[in-house]
């Protein structure tokens, strides 16, 4: 975990530029103008040793993984598991705490699931922890994706527990006041997001997993737009589960990852059964294989695997911390220039630390023709809810224009966003 910790120099412009130069993507000409691609948060670009690594791994090595006693299948799953190596030793975690999923949204479906699994007396004893029932609840946050929320929603619905948050601000800032009263001796479980998708705001995560340390709950952290931005240490956080995307931190799609502390693990009955994921099974019953396996059933994503693995590497050699300073910079420029526009309200509070995600409105003007004359720039943004309608309909608007940046991305990239908006409103004639 070389680059999570140091305290390294900060990029350059003409660092970003080499960076920018291994994606072959971002050269592309849009609508007859140098594309600017601000759409980070959805999904992030690929550095051309991703893909490479995924075709190397299918002209070299492609078998089943676990399965087979041949050459092929042992290079494929030494492939398989160094790439979990890699990708959990650059969360902070150990090999056998993570679990592969397709994103994060099945990582975290995978805990709702297995819960409910426990909740029906799967996992006897061992999995007390993950019961539960009537007069029981899940705390979450006004905050979240869809993906933070429904998963919980689901579960209260399936086993009569109460799902209850943690409201924002006006602001959009979190109500951390109101955490000490709502985590009661009833809370089972508290799932929280790191960084806000729609804001970009970084969350206080300790506050979080303190209240829920206090009664024993078990604590769920979307690290969906953290662990591709910021050094993430699930160690350090202290929390229980954390689930990412890979297609989000440069990784292919179709990849992504559930980390679980080892005893948790090894407790929490399985969500999908089948091949991979058993010692024995006769036809009454199965016994399933320790974590990270019994989570693994059906044949796996190895390519996807290995373009992650060297994702993971590819950010690691240039440092967290040295892209987390680098966006927090090119965020505030955002913030700062589109915040001085006139007709422009930019959401999030003033002083919070974040990401290099801008939602903003531009006064009189629907987001989608926002994005589209943006587009027509050749600037690539997200319009929309960003799949997060409750935090919306807190903010008051059913939808904004998200502009989200990674390391790739220039001041210059910021300043030709700025400039575009500017004459948003006079091209509308508003
Ligand atoms: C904060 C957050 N959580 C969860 C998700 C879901 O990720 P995926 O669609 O890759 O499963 C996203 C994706 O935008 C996100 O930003």
């Amino acid at each position: 975990m070389t680059g999570q910790t140091e305290a390294a120099e900060a990029l350059t412009a003409n660092e970003v530029a080499r960076i920018k130069a291994d994606f072959e993507i971002l050269e592309h000409q849009v609508n007859g103008a140098d594309m600017v691609y601000l759409d980070s948060g959805a999904t992030s670009q690929k550095p051309r040793c991703v893909y490479e690594a995924e075709q190397h791994y299918y002209e070299n090595a492609n078998a089943a993984v676990h399965r087979g006693a041949h050459t092929l299948a042992v290079e494929a799953t030494d492939i398989f598991e160094q790439g979990r190596e890699t990708v959990a030793k650059f969360i902070g975690a150990k090999t056998n705490e993570l679990v592969w999923t397709s994103n994060a949204t099945e990582a975290l479906n995978l805990i709702s699931y297995s819960m409910s699994n426990a909740s029906l007396g799967r996992g006897g004893d061992a999995a007390a922890r993950f019961r539960l029932g009537p007069g029981d609840e899940i705390l979450t946050t006004e905050l979240e994706h869809h993906a933070n929320l429904i998963p919980w929603q689901e579960l209260a619905f399936r086993t009569g527990a109460t799902l209850r948050y943690v409201p924002i601000a006006e602001d959009g800032s979190l109500r951390y006041d109101l955490i000490d009263s709502l985590v009661t001796e009833r809370t089972k479980l508290v799932a929280f997001t790191h960084v806000s998708n729609v804001l970009g705001t970084i969350t206080d995560t300790r506050r979080f997993v303190d209240a829920a340390r206090r009664v024993g709950a078990l604590t769920v952290l979307d690290g969906c737009q953290s662990v591709p931005h910021l050094p993430v240490d699930v160690k350090a956080l202290d929390v229980d589960f954390m689930a990412f995307s890979g297609h989000k931190m440069l990784g292919p799609t179709g990849i992504g990852g559930l980390y679980g502390r080892e005893e948790l693990l090894n407790a929490m009955p399985p969500f999908l059964t089948g091949g991979s994921m058993i010692t024995v099974v006769d036809m009454e019953h199965a016994e399933y294989l320790p974590a990270p396996q019994r989570f693994e059933a059906g044949t796996q994503r190895i390519s996807q695997v290995h373009g992650l693995a060297t994702a993971a590497s590819y950010l690691d050699e240039i440092g967290m911390q040295r892209i987390a300073d680098w966006e927090e910079h090119l965020g505030a420029l955002l913030y700062e220039g589109l915040s001085a526009l006139e007709g422009v309200r930019v959401f999030g509070p003033v002083d919070a630390k974040r990401i290099g995600t801008v939602p903003f409105e531009v006064i009189g003007v629907h987001p989608h023709d926002v994005g589209q004359f943006l587009d027509s720039r050749g600037i690539a943004v997200r319009v929309g809810h960003h799949c997060a309608q409750p935090l919306h309909r807190a903010l008051g608007v059913t939808a904004t224009t998200r502009a989200s940046t990674y390391l790739y991305n220039t001041e210059d990239d910021v300043k030709a966003l700025i400039e575009a908006v500017a004459s948003v409103r006079e091209y509308f004639g508003v």
